[in-house]
């Protein structure tokens, strides 16, 4: 019994009548006891009997050819079994959804860190060994490494409406500013890793990868076999933050070694090859125009950037991504370079787009607000638009401005003074506001549910949980649908041979596959309707019972066999005739040492609106992450290339400075009450990637406000301040 629906059309609003009252609730995950008692299996800690461990050896040079290696040197070595290299090789990791193999680039070198060999032997201290003794000889080529002078730069001509120059040289204020951000890194937790066996023609990975139905076809495609001798475990996931969002270069070395070898073969990352080999977030150099009337509404709005990747990727960091649509004014233009440079790949890094772009847009607002002597939350709520500044179609739910009162009233806005007038000793204080807005859509989507006679029920779809609680709000959804406590539901997730979901990345895996659970679910409360020979209006159920025409009857009564229903979501007209994000507002308040240029946070909050919430507790998490990237967007975080051959230099968690927990004040999270009709048919809409939008802006506004310097080249850190002040 399949129900398949394409989101047409806004749909009935059935979660709010059932009577289970497990949706929404800040249940915990039901998976967190295994992660914290190490009994959650991740990729690197699969073993099998047999198994072989190989390590990855980076290119040392920027561009170029591999001529040869000591090969048969390093196979004399102990415990050596083989050492492969070209071929099928991944250059880098897949862009998401790209179903396809990535770039297999035989000998040439693109970038220093380049994976250019797996060496594989007995052991990890063997391999680790000989993987050091691999000697590389290269014909090196003309590299280039700097974005800002590099031979290749690709222009893509965005919009051109209205005539921009004129709308500044009429305007009331106008900003003219240009912001740079440095490269990121997406630093998840667990490292890149895949254990890779063979049974025959037959391959089985278990690694660590956001979208497993595209995962299994690019493997596929690199190694030249068929999808469906491809299967994909990976029911943990520590986090991706999009470099897992493709199939990535230990994958297809540790396939290609354990075909060879006829054994299971695991390659797990080093932090230096997740630093170099998988995704960076490109940097950025943005110019922002705004123009505006003596009533502070926009009139003008320019986004203009140049960001990079290799040659021949097709991502570039959408960074106007939200400026399309968060703030009205007739007369826009977004042109964009993408610079060829020999640098690690560029690819989604949390939030792309929106977590770069954003700081510009809402630092611009606030340089803005600061020329008209306006209250900047005053000034963004002037300028929302009634309708799309460029398409014309309406909004979806929007409660852009009940975040920004809302969160201005809690966060305690109103005393915020003038630069310079709050002090605290040698620290100056400061408030600062930003929009939060990140475009919103769904993917299609597959999901399994199965209503057993013992009254219990399995969900089951390939779908991932990479830290953010899917395995939490897909039993949660189940057990709503079908009135059951949540220990009753099973939630079985991350197994290719599962129906396939969207995976988990751009915000849309909550609203995507809960949808196709929650079409499952439909399919299920359809059956017992029948059975009951009654409407499937007039069906409660709740407990382990079904209530109709006041007859009460248990679930398990009910049911002589199980009872399986299949879910098959895909997104439809609602995707083009609504404008879709979520939005939110942060506010910050940060403290600046006059002496030294340190800035401290001294407390955050950020209010959203994300239709409907699914878990309270998991979407405050997210949130709550969000607002922490926020922080190191703002503070510390930076990529560091060398400038003779773009090497990463800082490619470790000591020198890439991700916020830890001293760096982090009470983070206070507002859920805004919302449902979103246009979204999905269970009303939510992403949170995840919306905690990041804008929020280092926040902070930076914040600064400003402090002590009255204007960072613009992010991230803020103590030099900059100092010289400044
Ligand atoms: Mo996300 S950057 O699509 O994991």
């Amino acid at each position: 019994m399949t129900r398949h629906l394409r989101m047409d059309e806004p749909q009935a609003r059935l979660l709010d009548e059932t009577g289970q009252g497990v949706l929404s609730t800040p249940l915990p995950r039901p998976e967190g006891p295994l992660k914290v008692t190490g009994r959650a299996r991740y990729a690197a800690e699969v073993t099998m009997p047999d198994m072989a461990v190989g390590v990855l050896v980076r290119a040392t040079i920027p561009a170029g050819r591999v001529t040869g290696m000591n090969t048969s040197e390093v196979m004399a070595m102990p415990g050596v079994l083989g050492v492969w290299h070209g071929g099928k090789m991944l250059r880098n990791p897949a862009q998401g959804t790209a179903n396809a193999a990535p770039v297999q680039p035989g000998d040439e070198v693109a970038y220093y860190g380049q994976p250019i060999a797996v060496v594989v032997a007995e052991t990890f201290e063997d391999a680790r060994a000989a993987g050091q003794a691999l000697e590389i000889a290269y014909a090196p080529s003309n590299a280039e490494p700097d974005p800002d002078t590099a031979a290749t730069v690709e222009t893509a001509e965005g919009l051109d409406q209205g005539d921009l120059e004129a709308a500044m040289d009429s305007a009331a204020y106008s900003i003219d500013a240009a912001y740079t951000t440095p490269g990121h890194s997406s630093a998840p937790m667990e490292p890149h890793a895949a254990l890779a066996a063979w049974e025959g023609d037959n391959l089985v990975v278990h690694g660590s990868y956001q979208m497993l139905k595209y995962n299994v076809n690019e493997l596929a495609d690199s190694l030249g076999i068929p999808p469906e001798n491809v299967r994909i475990h990976a029911p943990y996931v520590g986090g991706g933050f999009g470099s897992k969002l493709g199939i990535a270069p230990e994958a297809v070395a540790a396939s290609i070694a354990s075909k060879e070898l006829g054994r299971p073969v695991r390659v797990a990352m080093a932090r230096q090859d997740v630093f170099e080999m998988t995704m960076r977030r490109s940097e950025t150099r943005q110019r922002v125009r705004l123009a505006a009337g003596v009533d502070g509404v926009l009139t003008g709005l320019g986004h203009e950037d140049r960001v990079s990747n290799l040659p021949g990727e097709s991502f570039a960091e959408p960074t106007v991504q939200a400026t399309h649509f968060l703030y009205g004014g007739e007369n826009r233009r977004y042109v964009q370079e993408i610079a060829r440079v020999n640098r690690t790949c560029a690819g989604s890094v949390r939030a792309p787009g929106e977590a770069v772009g954003m700081l510009a847009l809402e630092n611009a607002m606030d340089e803005l607000a600061e020329a008209m002597h306006v209250d900047p939350v005053d000034l963004r709520l002037r300028n929302i638009p009634d309708t799309h500044p460029e398409s014309g179609v309406p909004y979806s739910a929007r409660s852009l401005a009940e975040c920004l009162r809302d969160g201005a009233e809690r966060f305690g806005w109103s005393e915020r003074g003038l630069p310079g007038e709050r002090r605290e000793g040698e620290w100056l204080i400061g408030m600062g506001v930003a929009s939060a807005a990140r475009a919103n859509f769904i993917m299609e989507s597959e999901a399994r549910v199965t209503l057993n006679p013992d009254g219990t029920a399995l969900v089951e779809t390939d779908m991932t949980d990479i830290g953010t609680g899917s395995y939490a709000i897909l039993g949660q959804i189940a057990a709503e649908m079908l009135g059951l406590p949540m220990d009753k539901v099973k939630v079985d997730l991350g197994d290719s041979a599962m129906p396939p979901a969207s995976g988990s990345g751009g915000s849309f895996g909550a609203a995507s596959a809960g949808s196709s659970v929650y079409l499952a679910a439909q399919e299920i409360r359809a059956e017992i309707a029948r059975k009951l020979d009654c409407a499937d209006d007039d069906l409660t159920l709740r407990d382990g019972n079904a209530v109709a025409d006041n007859r009460k009857t248990a679930l398990t009564e009910l049911i002589d066999a199980p009872m399986v229903g299949h879910g098959h979501l895909e997104p439809g007209k609602t995707a083009e005739s609504h404008s879709q994000a979520g939005y939110g507002a942060h506010f910050s308040e940060v403290a600046v040492n006059e002496v030294t240029g340190e800035v401290r946070v001294r407390r955050m909050l950020s209010a959203f609106a994300v239709g409907r919430v699914l878990n309270q507790r998991t979407a405050t998490s997210q949130g709550h992450g969000g607002m922490i990237w926020g922080i190191g967007t703002a503070l510390t975080e930076e990529l560091q290339h060398d400038p003779r051959d773009g090497r990463i230099v800082n490619r470790d968690l000591a020198e890439y400075h991700v916020p830890v927990n001293l760096d982090v004040p009470d983070l206070d999270v507002m859920l805004i009450e919302e449902r979103d009709d246009e979204s999905s048919p269970i009303q939510a809409k992403g949170i995840g990637e919306l905690g990041l939008s804008g929020v280092g802006a926040a902070i930076t506004n914040a600064i400003y406000n402090a002590c009255g310097v204007r960072v613009r080249d992010y991230p803020a850190t103590p030099d900059k301040i100092l010289a400044a002040l």
